[in-house]
């Protein structure tokens, strides 16, 4: 035992090399596809070869110098979505299809093939408002809608596939040995890396030799593009240069540099294109190392001195041209025609699944540290928070909790009674969150080992053994998740009987999960390495940590009989890892920068499906002071996953440690997100059943307003408030942009207010944080805070109704339990809609399939933008009765006040003000 706690690795360890992580020029893939693609495109669709069935329309695509036909299949897809996938006709052997991203509910359309030139092949779909128009020679396909091309693919030339070959070896013993020397020496060229790769001191023995992909995609009149997590980068993707493509690969890099286009912890192979009057998406569903160019051509006029008379009216519109390029897999992408934002991420969720509905405590603070060092600490640090009145929801325990991070065990000495300290927890309603990585200390005498390894449940190396690499607990074997039946097995793991010291309020954290493997080529598991079904890993890289999260999912849910909603933090993810829970940004770093990148980083998360996503509060690495520690909490309170986190050997930093001002300013936060809870919970609801993203870009609200695509220090949450946190120390002031021209925004603490389409000046202290609501919203808030959120269940409601320029405001509300899955199955919940006009504010119903009785009552209501002191304010019920109610009006603010009202949250009412 002793020996292996020796084993152990030191949070020194990770703190990695820069240089141990590739560019592009170390990418052989990249090399060859830069190299080869200087050429003309040589492909030609075979349009005589077409069969168009129910589903789809297949054809061959030859390339002319090696005549190897790839076949190509075009799918309509519900909700105006095409298909593309391009695969080898004949391959060698199946090249790897991604699967369990897809909801399985895809249905398609019908594509009816209308006449074209010569040359040419049209497909319509559905109503024949969108059509793919395939060219043959050279192939070519334009997306068009309304008779304007939105976009074209391979119009560069740029489609690459490279056909599975045998290898040389094999092809050594076939032919004589001449030839194969032949072969073997063209083969070789290190430059390509077609057999082998080398990286440092790494050889990457490829068996299946070169099988990268790619394809160029330009998208007409657009200049603005956003996706491609994850990088700690701008929310607009930037243009890249030669060999400084956005890379998605997912990798463990601690402390990752910032602006900066390197893969790390996720991979969501999407991203969105918006122009005024219409949005696109392009979907790459491929799980393989991926790079993504970006080029964009913006808009020139041709004046009449330059190019006379006719040309002069010409204007050659702007254009960006995507090309994607994949190390494996095949071409299966999904373009998404929109057009409108909102649109689109419906689609998109569509196809891989909406935003998981959170339970109601996940959706408070949570507090973490690397680590809480035992019971006593973990009592201590609880108890604070009540001495300093600050709410808070959860408790998180890191890797030190366990026997040697042998997950789903706890340390004897330090948690000695696992269940009397989530006792504790559950008396103030209260969770635990404690971690369980994919790897698996190598030890027989560990059972979770033993009965993996008795079943054949690790990823195996290319020799057939078990892979084995090095993690937190010294050497470790990693679970291959890739595996259905390891997945059910895992799922059993987390079984109330079976995780022994667990109780119904223990929830997960999956990190680690890229899988990260010290010491192994850029940190992670070697490409060669097997998993079920005996596909290489360089296959399935991307989604090795979805499938984690997956797995943890489907226990939580089994360990209650189906009846619990779960929570499960990842930092590795995939497209559709929504489905399954919350995701965070990894380990940042305790300084202003990296605050700031938060805010494009978690917009661009929420845009391609992930709304559950914060950043660690006050950086994962280094000691913020305090200033920057209490702009973090203000900054995370206002986005969705909001969890203060340090790594090892930084000072303690729990909230109550920087003096009683920096205190009272992090509660005042902290209780700030604890108010706005049904509104945050309202928008959960929303992006779970709408897809409509929680934390949302400006262009998003504003999406025929070209002065909001580019902004990335302020966004809105759902459509009615406007944050722009402070991320600049010594700030005094801080320039807020409030778009919309015919809109009025009010600032929520003083409801001073201004039109739209302006920027502000706003003076800023240490206890700002910049918020503004929208005129025309009403939104739904906590009047008491209590200790957790289960606290508040039965804690009364206000509204704040902000008036618009015509004086009316519009507002939705929901509710259910908080914690089961009631709210689908027996339709328990309440969905409620706010409405004000004509000096009159409506509660009715928004979703007459929703029951859930509360007793709650709204008791405050505070109207902003109201011009003229009312005479008379009363309440009507739905049974006629009548109350009047007692009101201020400040004529200064021109805000109006009802308090002591007691209207029930659920049932129709309205309130008259004359
Ligand atoms: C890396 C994670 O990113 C960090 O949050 C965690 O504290 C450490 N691993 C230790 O588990």
């Amino acid at each position: 035992m002793e020996s292996a706690e020796k084993e152990e690795i030191s949070v020194e360890d990770e703190a990695v090399d820069k240089s141990i992580f590739k560019d592009c020029s170390k990418i052989a893939f990249y090399r060859r596809q830069k190299q080869l693609l200087s050429k003309k495109s040589t492909y030609r669709a075979l349009l005589d070869s077409v069969t168009t069935g129910k589903d789809s329309a297949r054809f061959q695509i030859i390339n002319e110098p090696a005549k190897v036909p790839l076949l190509a299949e075009v799918c309509g897809i519900e909700g105006n979505i095409f298909r593309l996938k391009i695969n080898e006709e004949i391959p060698l052997k199946p090249r790897y299809e991604v699967p369990d991203v897809l909801t399985s509910k895809l249905t398609t359309v019908r594509l009816t093939s209308c006449p074209g030139d010569t040359g040419s092949l049209v497909l319509a779909s559905g109503k024949g408002d969108l059509k793919c128009h395939i060219t043959a020679n050279p192939f070519k396909v334009d997306l068009v809608s309304e008779e304007e091309v939105v976009m074209s693919i391979n119009s560069l030339g740029q489609l690459y596939f490279e056909q599975l070959q045998i290898s040389p070896k094999q092809r050594a013993t076939k032919k004589n040995e001449e030839d194969a020397s032949i072969d073997t020496t063209q083969e070789n060229q290190e430059e390509l890396g077609l057999w082998e790769e080398k990286f440092e001191n790494f050889v990457d023995v490829k068996v299946n030799g070169p099988a990268s992909i790619g394809l160029d995609f330009s998208l007409h009149g657009f200049e603005h593009l956003y996706g491609i997590p994850q990088h700690a980068e701008s929310h607009q993707l930037k243009n890249t240069s030669d060999g400084d493509a956005y890379r998605l690969y997912n990798l463990d890099v601690y402390g990752y540099k910032i602006h900066d286009k390197m893969g790390i912890y996720g991979s969501v192979p999407y991203l969105l294109a918006h122009k005024l009057g219409r949005t696109l998406g392009i979907f790459w569903l491929n799980a393989s190392e991926t790079l993504v160019e970006i080029k964009t051509e913006p808009a020139v006029k041709y004046t009449l001195t330059q190019m006379g008379p006719v040309a002069a009216k010409q204007k050659v519109g702007s254009r960006t041209d995507v090309h994607w390029m994949s190390e494996s897999g095949i071409i299966d992408v999904f373009l998404l025609t929109g057009p409108t934002p909102s649109d689109v991420f419906k689609q998109y969720s569509y196809l891989t699944g909406t935003q998981a509905m959170p339970p109601l405590f996940s959706l408070g603070y949570h507090q973490c540290r690397w680590n809480y060092e035992d019971e006593q600490d973990v009592k201590a640090v609880d108890a604070g928070f009540d001495e300093h009145n600050i709410p808070y929801d959860v408790m998180w325990l890191d890797i030190e909790h366990t026997e040697g991070k042998r997950y789903f065990t706890w340390d004897k000495k330090r948690f000695p009674n696992p269940k009397r300290m989530q006792d504790l927890l559950r008396n103030k309603k209260r969770k635990l969150v404690v971690i369980s990585d994919p790897h698996i200390k190598v030890d027989p005498n560990y059972s979770v080992y033993a009965k993996a390894k008795e079943q054949g449940f690790f990823v195996r190396n290319h020799e057939g053994g078990d892979f084995e690499g090095v993690c937190w607990p010294g050497l470790s074997s990693y679970l291959d998740f890739t595996n259905p039946k390891v997945r059910e097995w895992y799922s059993s793991l987390f079984a109330f009987s079976v995780y022994q010291g667990s109780t119904d309020i223990l929830y997960i954290w999956n990190d680690m999960n890229e899988p990260s493997v010290f010491k192994g080529p850029e940190q992670t598991m070697q490409k060669n390495a097997i998993h079920h079904g005996n596909w290489e890993h360089r296959e399935l890289h991307n989604i090795y940590g979805f499938y984690q999260q997956m797995a943890t999912t489907e226990g939580l849910i089994q360990r209650s009989k189906g009846k619990e909603r779960p929570f499960v933090l990842t930092r590795s993810f995939f497209a559709g890892s929504q489905k399954y829970g919350a995701v965070w940004t990894g380990d940042n770093t305790a300084e202003w920068s990296y605050l700031k990148i938060s805010i494009p980083m978690l917009l661009t998360l929420s845009v391609t499906g992930i709304s559950f996503c914060g950043a660690d509060v006050g950086g994962f690495i280094g000691d913020p002071e305090a200033e920057l520690l209490v702009r973090w909490y203000q900054a995370g309170a206002y986005q969705p996953f909001f969890r203060g986190h340090a790594t090892m050997n930084t000072k303690r930093r729990e909230p109550w440690l920087f003096g009683e001002e920096h205190t009272r300013l992090i509660r005042e936060a902290i209780r700030e997100r604890y108010t706005l809870l049904p509104y945050w919970y309202s928008l959960f609801y929303s992006a779970h059943v709408a897809s409509q993203p929680v934390m949302r870009p400006l262009w998003v609200e504003f999406p025929n307003e070209l002065e909001t695509f580019s902004v990335e220090d302020e966004y809105m949450l759902g459509s009615a408030l406007l944050v722009h946190p402070v991320t600049e120390p010594k700030a005094t002031v801080v320039d807020v942009f409030l778009p919309g021209s015919s809109e009025i925004w009010y600032d929520s603490k003083t409801f001073a207010h201004w039109k739209g389409a302006c920027t502000i000046k706003i003076p800023v202290t240490l206890d700002a944080i910049p918020v503004f609501q929208r005129g025309g919203s009403v939104v739904p808030v906590k009047t008491t805070i209590g200790r957790s959120t289960g606290f508040m269940t039965d804690s009364p409601y206000g509204l704040r109704v902000a008036l618009s320029t015509k004086g009316s405001a519009m507002g939705e509300f929901y509710l259910d339990d908080g914690h089961s899955f009631q709210y689908l199955h027996q339709k328990q919940f309440l969905h409620r809609k706010f409405s004000f006009s004509s000096g009159v504010l409506t509660n009715s119903c928004a979703d007459e399939r929703g029951h859930y009785p509360s007793k709650c009552v709204v008791e405050q209501i505070l109207v902003l933008g109201l011009k003229k002191q009312p005479s008379s304010v009363t309440a009507h019920s739905a049974d006629g009765s009548t109350q009047p109610v007692a009101f201020k009006y400040h004529a200064t603010t021109s805000t109006l006040n009802l308090e002591r009202l007691s209207l029930n949250i659920g049932a129709d009412w309205k309130v008259h003000i004359q």
